[in-house]
């Protein structure tokens, strides 16, 4: 039997700028309030081989972030970095270790209904300069792929979050132990997913 929809998790990592940004608190408010459930939470300062090891747990990620870079600046009239999305993903990777062990990061999951989705639509676009106004991205930060590669280091996007729901199996597993995921059900999800809700008057 297909397990419900509402078991859905997805992993999601406020990056050191996030932190230094003081946004931890506005970021959890963003998902906690679109009824997503937060089922595990935790602050640390990751290593570079734990970097590495999350960012290549998706054996197409290097050929995707190369050719998603190209396509960007393509769709602005201008010049990519190189022509190989391999070549632009090795100096991204190398950035992002850098990047993401420069100090603390607040790492958590959130389970519910599409949580991969929903946690990427209020995410926004990768790049800041072109997420949509509303998204974590596109209201609180302002990089683009143009400064980032031209000051080669990684681009400065506030959070990771979870690509589909098997990419975020892998990286709840790289990132948490089991006994640090919590099970319990929250009141709101009555109202959410329960198919015999009888309502609230009295
Ligand atoms: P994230 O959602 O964590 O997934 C991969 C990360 O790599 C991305 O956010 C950015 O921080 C970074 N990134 C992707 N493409 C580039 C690029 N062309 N230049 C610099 N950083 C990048």
């Amino acid at each position: 039997m297909k397990t419900h929809y509402k078991h859905e998790k997805t992993l999601v990592i406020v990056k050191p700028d996030g932190v230094q940004r003081s946004l931890v608190g506005e970021i959890v408010k963003r998902f906690e309030r679109s009824g997503l459930k937060l089922v595990a939470l935790k602050m640390l300062i990751s290593d570079p081989a734990h970097i590495e090891k999350h960012y290549t747990l998706d054996p197409n990620w290097r050929r995707v972030t190369g050719e998603k870079t190209i396509a960007h600046y393509r769709a602005k009239g201008m010049a990519p970095p190189s022509e190989d999305p391999l070549v632009i993903t090795d100096r991204v990777l190398k950035a992002l270790m850098k990047y993401m062990t420069s100090g603390p990061v607040v790492a958590m999951v959130w389970q519910g209904a599409h949580a991969v989705k929903i946690v990427r639509k209020l995410a926004g676009g990768t790049e800041p300069l072109s997420s949509d106004v509303g998204t974590i991205r596109g209201d609180y930060v302002i990089d683009s792929y143009e400064m980032s590669d031209t000051d080669g280091r990684s681009l400065r996007n506030l959070i990771h979050a979870s690509g589909s729901p098997e990419e975020a199996k892998a990286e709840i597993a790289h990132w948490f132990s089991s006994d640090e995921l919590h099970s319990y059900s929250l009141v709101q999800e009555q109202i959410l997913y329960d198919v015999n809700f009888d309502g609230t008057r009295e």
